[in-house]
Order: C-alpha cells, then sequence, then structure tokens
C-alpha cells in the first residue's frame, strides 16, 4: 500500500517536471510564431509590409551574445533605447513601426520559435493572422498553458483511478473476511461509475471556471493594452510636440488618489481658437464641440444645448464642417465629393458621442480606461507623485511618444513590491517623513546608508489592500 503511493507521488513529480520543463520544439515554435509573429513577419527571407523577414536572423544576431536577442523579442524598445547597434540600426530601417512586446515568452520558447524559423525545409507561405497587432502578446503562454492544464487533468485522472482501485481492493478484503466473492470490476465499470463521471465534471469545472475567472479578473488590465478612444487624442502631440505638462490636464495626480482625464472644458482653453488639426482637419476637433455644444462659427455655447434635437444638431455641426472644408457656406451649394466628406465626418462624430452610454450625442466624451486594478487593491497617485516624487514615466512609460495610451507597466503585485524594495524613500527637505525620527538619526549616525519604501512599511499587505 504504502509502495503504490510513494510510487504514485514519485510519477507524478515526474510528469510535472516534463510538462515544466518543455524542450524547444519545431512545432511549439510553429505555433507560437503563428499566433504571435505571422502577422507583421515572414519566415522566410522576404520582408513583409510590417516587419523584416525572420529568415536568417540567428545570423544577422550573431555578433552578440544570444541573451541580446531574448532581450530584443522581450522588449525591443529599451535595446533600442539602449543604444544596440542591431537594435538602433532595424529601427532606422524601419521606424516609426515598432514591434510588441513580448515579455511573457520564455528562453525555451524563444528557441522554438527560432528552430521554426530555421526549418526552411517545410517553409510554406504563410497566411498573416488578423487581429494579433492590437492584443500584443495577448497569446503568449497560452500554448505551455494547455499542455500544463492537459498534464494535470491527465495526472489527476490516473489518480482518481488508482484510488478507485485502492477501494475496490480495500472492499475486496472486507468481503473476503466476511467470506464472500470478491468483485473485480474492469476498467470500463470503474469510468461509467457515479464517481467518475462526477470527479470528471468537477475536474472540467475547474480548469474552464479557472480559464473563465483568470480572463475576466485580466479584462482590460493587460500589459500592452491599448483600446481605441473615441477621440483621436494624442499625447505624442500635445505632450510631446506642443510640450503641455502631464498635470495641466491630469490635475488630479497631485492632490488625489485619481489623476482625473481632463473634461472638454480643458480642451477648450486652446480648442476654442485652434479649430483645425493638421492631421485630421475639422474631424476630430468637432466632437469635442458637439459634446459641450460649442458653436465654432459663431464662437459662443450654445443655451440650452441640452435640449436641442439630434436633428438641430447635426444641421449646425455639419454646416461648420462644409465650410470648413469645402469652402461653401451651404451644404446645397456643395458637390458631391464635399457632400461625402461632410457625410463621412458627420458620421464619425455620431459614432464617437451617441453610441456611448448616455445615448445622447451631447454629453462628456466617453474614454475607454486603459489602466483598472481590480477593487481589492488601493493606489493612491498623489502618494506617488507628490510625496514620494515618483515620475509619471516610471509606471506609465514614455506617454509623451504613444499616438494611443497604452499600458506600459503589468501593474501586478510583483511589480508594485519590486518598486518599493528598490526604491529611496527622498528624505531630504520632505516634512512628511518627520515622523520616522529612528531612520533619521540612523542616517546621521551612519548606521544606514538609505531608506527604502518597504522600509515604510510599503511591504504591508494592508496598505495595498482594503
Ligand atoms: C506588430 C508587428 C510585429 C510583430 C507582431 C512582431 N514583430 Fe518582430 N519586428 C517588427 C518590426 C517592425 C521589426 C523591425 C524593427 C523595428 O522597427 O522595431 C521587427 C524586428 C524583429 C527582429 C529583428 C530581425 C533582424 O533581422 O534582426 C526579430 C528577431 C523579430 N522581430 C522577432 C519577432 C518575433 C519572434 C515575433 C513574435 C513572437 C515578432 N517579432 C513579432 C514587427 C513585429
Ligand atoms: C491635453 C491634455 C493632456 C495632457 C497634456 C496629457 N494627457 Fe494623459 N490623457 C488625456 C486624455 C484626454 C486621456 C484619455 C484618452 C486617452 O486615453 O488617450 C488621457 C489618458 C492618459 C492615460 C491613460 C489613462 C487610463 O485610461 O488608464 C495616462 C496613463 C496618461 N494620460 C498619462 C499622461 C502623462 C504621463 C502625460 C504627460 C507626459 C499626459 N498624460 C499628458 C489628456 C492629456
Ligand atoms: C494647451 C493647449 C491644448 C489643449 C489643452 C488641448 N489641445 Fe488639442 N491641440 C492643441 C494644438 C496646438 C493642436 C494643433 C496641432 C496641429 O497643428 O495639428 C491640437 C490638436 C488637436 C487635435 C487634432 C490633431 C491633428 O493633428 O489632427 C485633436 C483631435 C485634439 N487636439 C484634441 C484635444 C483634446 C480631446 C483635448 C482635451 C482633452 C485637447 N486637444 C486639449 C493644443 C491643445
Ligand atoms: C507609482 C506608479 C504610478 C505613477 C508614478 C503614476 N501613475 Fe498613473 N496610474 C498608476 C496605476 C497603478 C493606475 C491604475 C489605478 C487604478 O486603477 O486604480 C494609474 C492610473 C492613471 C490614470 C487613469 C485614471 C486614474 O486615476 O485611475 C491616469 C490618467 C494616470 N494614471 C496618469 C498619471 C499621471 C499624469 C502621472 C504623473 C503625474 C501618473 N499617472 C503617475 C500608476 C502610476
Ligand atoms: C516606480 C516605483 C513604484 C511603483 C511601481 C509603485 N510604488 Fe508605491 N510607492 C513608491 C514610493 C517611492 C513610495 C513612497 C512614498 C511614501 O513614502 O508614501 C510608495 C508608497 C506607497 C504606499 C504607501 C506606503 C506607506 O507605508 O506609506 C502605498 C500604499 C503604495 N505605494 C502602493 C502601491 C501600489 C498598490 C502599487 C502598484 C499598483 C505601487 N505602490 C507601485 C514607489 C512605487
Ligand atoms: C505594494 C502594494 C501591495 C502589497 C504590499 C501587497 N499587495 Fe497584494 N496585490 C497588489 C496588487 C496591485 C494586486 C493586483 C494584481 C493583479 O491584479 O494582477 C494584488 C493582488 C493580490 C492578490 C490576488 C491575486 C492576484 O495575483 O491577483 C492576493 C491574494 C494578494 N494580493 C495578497 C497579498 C498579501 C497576502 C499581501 C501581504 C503579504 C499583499 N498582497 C501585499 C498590491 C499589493
Amino acid at each position: 500500500m504504502l509502495l503504490k503511493r510513494i510510487c504514485w507521488v514519485f510519477s507524478i513529480v515526474l510528469l510535472a517536471s516534463i510538462v515544466a520543463h518543455a524542450a524547444p520544439t519545431k512545432e511549439a515554435g510553429k505555433e507560437l510564431f503563428t499566433a504571435n509573429c505571422a502577422a507583421c513577419h515572414n519566415k522566410n527571407m522576404k520582408d513583409n509590409l510590417t516587419g523584416p523577414a525572420l529568415g536568417g536572423m540567428e545570423e544577422r544576431w550573431a555578433a552578440y551574445p544570444r541573451a541580446d536577442l531574448y532581450s530584443w523579442i522581450r522588449n525591443s524598445q529599451s535595446l533600442i533605447s539602449a543604444g544596440h547597434p542591431r537594435a538602433v540600426e532595424l529601427w532606422n530601417q524601419w521606424k516609426p513601426v515598432l514591434m510588441n512586446n513580448f515579455t511573457g515568452l520564455t528562453d525555451e520558447q524563444i528557441e522554438s520559435i527560432i528552430l521554426h524559423v530555421n526549418d526552411v525545409y517545410t517553409a510554406k507561405p504563410l497566411t498573416p493572422v488578423a487581429g494579433t497587432g492590437d492584443t500584443a502578446g495577448g497569446g503568449k503562454g497560452d500554448n505551455s498553458n494547455m499542455w500544463l492544464f492537459g498534464g494535470l487533468a491527465l495526472i489527476l485522472a490516473l489518480l482518481a483511478f488508482a484510488l478507485m482501485r485502492i477501494v475496490d481492493n480495500l472492499g475486496n478484503i472486507a468481503r473476503v473476511q466476511a467470506g464472500q466473492e470478491p468483485v473485480r470490476r474492469t476498467l470500463v465499470q470503474i469510468l461509467t461509475t457515479k464517481g467518475a463521471v462526477a470527479f470528471l465534471v468537477f475536474a472540467l469545472t475547474l480548469i474552464f471556471g479557472y480559464k473563465t475567472v483568470d480572463n475576466a479578473t485580466r479584462m482590460g488590465r493587460e500589459q500592452n493594452y491599448q483600446p481605441d478612444q473615441p477621440v483621436a487624442f494624442s499625447h505624442k502631440l500635445h505632450a510631446g510636440t506642443q510640450k503641455i505638462d502631464c498635470q495641466y490636464c491630469h490635475d488630479g495626480a497631485r492632490r488625489s488618489k485619481q489623476s482625473v482625464i481632463p473634461a472638454a472644458n480643458t480642451c477648450m482653453n486652446c480648442h476654442s481658437a485652434v479649430k483645425k488639426g493638421t492631421q485630421s482637419g475639422t474631424a476630430e476637433i468637432t466632437k469635442i464641440y458637439a459634446s459641450i455644444g460649442f458653436d465654432p462659427i459663431t464662437n459662443v455655447y450654445i443655451k440650452d444645448y441640452d435640449n436641442w434635437s439630434d436633428k438641430q444638431i447635426e444641421d449646425l455641426y455639419k454646416k461648420w464642417i462644409g465650410q470648413e472644408y469645402m469652402s461653401a457656406n451651404s451644404l446645397t451649394a456643395m458637390n458631391d465629393a464635399g457632400r461625402s466628406v461632410v457625410e463621412t465626418q458627420w458620421e464619425g462624430v455620431v459614432k464617437a458621442l451617441k453610441d456611448d452610454s448616455n445615448g445622447k450625442i451631447q454629453g462628456p466624451i466617453e474614454w475607454v480606461r486603459v489602466h483598472n486594478l481590480p477593487d481589492h487593491a488601493y493606489f493612491n497617485h498623489a502618494q506617488h507623485v507628490a510625496i514620494g516624487q515618483v515620475a509619471c514615466q516610471k509606471c506609465h512609460g514614455p506617454v509623451e511618444q504613444m499616438d494611443i495610451v497604452y499600458q506600459y507597466s503589468t501593474l501586478g503585485m510583483g511589480w508594485c513590491i519590486n518598486c518599493h524594495r528598490e526604491t529611496e524613500v527622498k528624505f531630504e527637505g520632505n516634512d512628511y517623513y518627520k515622523q520616522y525620527e529612528r531612520y533619521h538619526q540612523e542616517l546621521k549616525d551612519g548606521k544606514r546608508d538609505k531608506v527604502t519604501v518597504s522600509d515604510i512599511g510599503g511591504l504591508e499587505c494592508q496598505k495595498c489592500h482594503y
């Protein structure tokens, strides 16, 4: 009996380790490549519309440590900004197209992809996979997860079978002692008992339940998450080119928990005058006007705008778009091409403003939230920005270079904790830290050379969890 159990434990450990340390294979590489890379890369020698051919990539990186190629695939931007010669060369050739980050790929998975790319003999033209572009590595790791789940399910099934046998044997011992005939059930009999069926249902529920909950709780909280926004507002233009301070718009960051997305009024500080963009003309800025009821032709805010009918609104802004675009004063005086520009632009405005939660053109622009911690975690901007003096970019990345904002950091618990372990608290000239007299004394006496966030309690569960 004991021996049997030891055997089981041993084989489970063995199986688990096989599953965990899967060696690189062409087959795994093919799946990973198709799911993550094929949208932008061919595996042969022919460049794609969006990226270079990966055929021969190993040779092109041969002059550098293998780890550099891994880092490139996991986060090409950081290698470019670190000035790595091959990375810079690639960037100069392909900018402004950037490669997604694949932080989740393990060394083995990357080696698998390389095996697949090098496997020229079975090379067939690959059909690009649509839609992998903005899920940015969404498929990463899924493959190995499936293996893990499969392996676990198998182990559990074997375990259950063994338990059944044990139960049978115990039953038989009792029967024999009582002078009855022992019963031996076949595999099929065992598999169709109530217990086995119940177990199967339980296991499947567990696996699918885990998957669903995992996906649901991570909704919109994926690294690199980059939803489309109702208005083509560009941080690259405003915070980058125009050098508008982050806190001019996100003025909550310094004073409160939330950073706050600016209301249309903030936009109007400039856009009551700047009525056209070089890229989009009136198409995007008209959305701001139509949301709050500003008449750009006469430069007045419309009284009673909330009670305007859709038709009244449509007439006004179509006139504005037409006049600005086609230099025609009435829609009827416009040619067909002009009218079609007006129609298309107006459709865009309606889609951005009317298809939202209040179902009206009037009312605030509903931006799609990019960053979103789960409810059980507490994060406070003022604590970090005003007291901790952490730069926005440290957590949000180079926002001033982003046309469309994406989630730069993982926002996972490990991310918070790591930074709290590493970051020194800025004590100098900061009244907030007066209370930590002991640390001040130790710093003065030379007993410690720094105080990190973890020293002041930054790793305590209740600081971050309600
Ligand atoms: C969104 C498009 C896109 C996706 C998806 C993508 N790449 Fe790239 N990749 C690029 C671009 C563009 C470059 C050229 C450099 C640049 O502009 O950043 C590049 C360059 C590379 C290079 C350098 C090639 C050389 O000749 O040195 C490698 C290696 C690479 N990618 C691997 C991968 C792998 C592996 C995947 C999938 C896990 C992948 N890429 C997914 C766009 C993409
Ligand atoms: C002119 C106003 C303006 C300026 C300046 C500005 N932002 Fe924004 N920011 C917005 C608007 C509007 C949104 C919502 C739309 C979007 O996500 O692009 C936003 C969204 C964001 C988000 C995503 C919020 C979410 O949904 O999770 C971050 C992060 C952010 N801004 C950071 C910054 C940083 C960092 C700077 C300075 C480098 C900056 N912003 C400068 C107006 C501005
Ligand atoms: C401090 C001034 C300022 C503020 C505040 C501001 N903008 Fe702008 N914005 C500009 C300037 C200047 C341009 C014109 C750039 C150009 O020539 O295209 C512009 C251009 C634009 C464009 C058109 C871009 C193009 O090239 O087509 C859009 C859309 C836009 N802004 C949206 C917004 C929104 C939405 C807000 C509020 C969240 C906002 N802006 C706040 C100064 C500002
Ligand atoms: C220490 C990391 C950190 C720093 C520094 C930081 N943020 Fe955030 N930011 C976050 C996290 C985490 C969230 C998600 C918060 C949530 O979901 O409750 C967030 C969310 C946001 C949002 C979405 C709205 C909100 O408040 O939830 C905006 C906008 C934003 N940040 C802008 C900024 C700006 C601008 C700065 C600099 C002045 C800044 N952040 C500095 C971590 C940071
Ligand atoms: C880039 C570094 C960085 C990241 C990332 C970061 N923090 Fe912090 N955090 C700090 C610094 C610096 C302080 C010190 C400010 C202070 O003394 O209150 C701090 C302080 C705190 C405090 C107050 C601790 C105390 O004892 O007073 C809390 C709570 C907190 N952070 C929560 C979070 C959460 C939740 C996240 C992740 C979503 C996070 N932080 C991510 C740097 C960071
Ligand atoms: C510096 C802030 C911080 C501290 C300290 C912290 N957590 Fe978390 N924790 C978070 C954040 C943020 C998340 C959400 C991460 C996510 O959704 O990916 C989280 C998630 C969790 C989860 C949910 C599981 C998951 O990965 O989503 C559990 C359970 C948890 N924390 C327990 C703890 C315990 C126990 C402690 C104390 C030992 C602790 N946390 C300390 C920030 C913190």
